[in-house]
């Protein structure tokens, strides 16, 4: 069972107020909750902020030529947006849609890199056309594709190649690694291991209408699983940076090119913890500390910086490429809570006996944050006006009203729970909104950006017109 010790995981914007409610950038949840209703996603502009600024000192501090851009699909609030690129962080879209997201914040196109894959003639052609910092090509396809449309349009896209890794030493090192492989390798990017990779580098080297920057590679977050640990996870970011650079280094030798650009994804976790369980087994759940920014810069420059300047032994910091990272959950994963009410309370246990197990249902949901539900990543939860009680003997589930396998939260401790009373779900942010759904017709949330002391609505309530809205009944039915 996950006792959460009081204040983990908090985000330094969260804290406890003069009457004892619990606050975020300055707001009172519980008035937050009254005032604008529930469920509500509350996001810490300066949690954010304060996010990135950590992991851009921290890279900065090994390697100067560096940019982080902000992957959007974690969240992609257009003020959230908003507020990251006028730090400085670039925007990763992944299709068309959300590069029409982002140009809708007021991102211009020469920021926002193309991701994805199986990617529309739109979506290149749109790349093409606005110029946008780049492409990142998926596939030989792909490459071929987006040649005859530059060259259609009389243009020159800046493209890097997205490979995947042959993972060698990492699954070396980490054999478990096989089971999180099956899902990407053959859906993501160029294999190195089947030559599909040189060969798509070629032909964006030939490639009159392409300008070849470099190579594109994401590995991702493993915290997936009881088993995480934060040596595991860095162990990740150390192996495929390695073999990344080591074949940047073979591809550049053998088409005589530079590598300028080396873009290496995200996979980052703030909130200095992260609660995890095993899917099926769900015995295993705890706490697990997540790496430092220091800790990740130390992970990826160790190795980056050995193989870059054994490729070009002397070579002078400008001389080196930029690098990039697209993270998402690293700047917004800890900087959001989900405020939801109870709506009912329910003991379980035989007749006279202590009850077995509580049910406190919520007006929120799983459909919320449906992806990490099925994968058993869990978070804090706090009641906003007792923050730090002491919890009630009586292990807890958290659920919510859908008609699905619906648990908010498994096997937690709460102090005692009434309907009416306001909990507060912690590290909603990175891929919860963008997820949810509208399952059971609830409608989704409003999202308000909280920022000293002020609350400001960014994505409005949805509405029943918004659940229902697209449906045609035809009148002769
Ligand atoms: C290609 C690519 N880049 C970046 C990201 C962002 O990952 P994270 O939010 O873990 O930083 C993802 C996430 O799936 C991705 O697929």
């Amino acid at each position: 069972m996950a006792v959460a010790a009081p204040r983990t995981g908090w985000p330094d914007a969260l804290d406890i107020g003069p009457a004892g409610g619990l606050r975020l950038d300055g707001v009172d949840l519980a008035g937050l909750a009254a005032d604008r209703g529930t469920p509500l996603w509350a996001v810490s502009r300066s949690t954010v902020e304060s996010n990135f600024d950590r992991l851009l000192a921290a890279f900065r501090a090994r390697y100067a030529n560096l940019e982080i851009a902000y992957s959007i699909k974690a969240h992609n609030t257009l003020a959230v947006m908003r507020v990251l690129h006028a730090r400085g962080a670039r925007i990763d879209a992944s299709a068309e849609f959300e590069v029409g997201m982002a140009l809708a914040a007021g991102v211009p196109a020469g920021d926002i890199i193309l991701n994805g894959n199986g990617k529309s003639d739109a979506a290149l052609e749109q790349a093409a056309r606005l110029g946008m910092r780049q492409v990142n090509v998926d596939s030989l396809d792909e490459a071929g594709r987006l040649q005859a449309i530059a060259a259609r349009l009389g243009t020159r896209v800046r493209c890097l190649v997205r490979v995947q890794l042959t993972y060698a030493e990492l699954l070396a090192n980490d054999p478990a690694f096989e089971i999180t492989l099956r899902i990407g390798e053959g859906k993501f990017g160029n294999n190195v291991g089947t030559g599909q990779a040189m060969a798509t580098i070629e032909s964006v080297v030939r490639a009159p209408s392409l300008e070849f920057m470099g190579l594109s590679h994401h590995v991702g977050f493993s915290g997936y699983m009881g088993d995480y640990t934060p040596e595991r996870e860095l162990g990740h970011h150390r192996d495929a940076t390695r073999e990344l650079a080591s074949f940047a280094n073979e591809a550049s030798r053998r088409f005589d090119v530079p590598i300028r650009r080396l873009d290496l994804g995200g996979g980052f976790r703030t909130g200095g913890q992260v609660l995890l369980s095993t899917p099926g087994a769900g015995a295993d759940v705890a706490f697990h500390p997540v790496p430092t920014a220091e800790q990740y810069a130390d992970a990826v420059f160790g190795t980056l910086e050995a193989e870059l300047d054994a490729a070009r032994p002397g070579a002078a910091d400008g001389e080196r490429p930029l690098v990039q990272f697209e993270t998402g959950g690293w700047q917004i994963a800890d900087a959001v809570v989900l405020l939801a009410r109870v709506a009912e309370v329910k003991d379980v246990g035989a007749a006279g006996a202590p009850p077995r197990r509580r049910y406190v249902v919520i007006d929120g949901s799983m459909m919320m944050f449906v992806a990490r539900g099925m994968m058993r990543v869990g978070f804090p939860v706090v009641l906003v006006d007792r923050p730090t009680v002491e919890v009630a003997p009586v292990p807890v589930e958290v659920v919510g009203q859908t008609c699905v396998y619906d648990s908010v939260a498994e096997d937690i401790h709460l102090p005692p729970v009434a309907r009416g009373d306001v909990v507060a779900l912690l590290h909603q942010g990175a891929y919860c909104e963008t997820e949810s759904t509208q399952f059971n017709g609830f409608p989704r949330p409003e999202v308000v950006l909280l920022d000293r002391g002020r609350t400001i609505v960014v994505k409005r309530r949805e509405t029943l017109a918004d659940v229902g809205g697209r449906d045609i009944l035809p009148a002769d039915l």
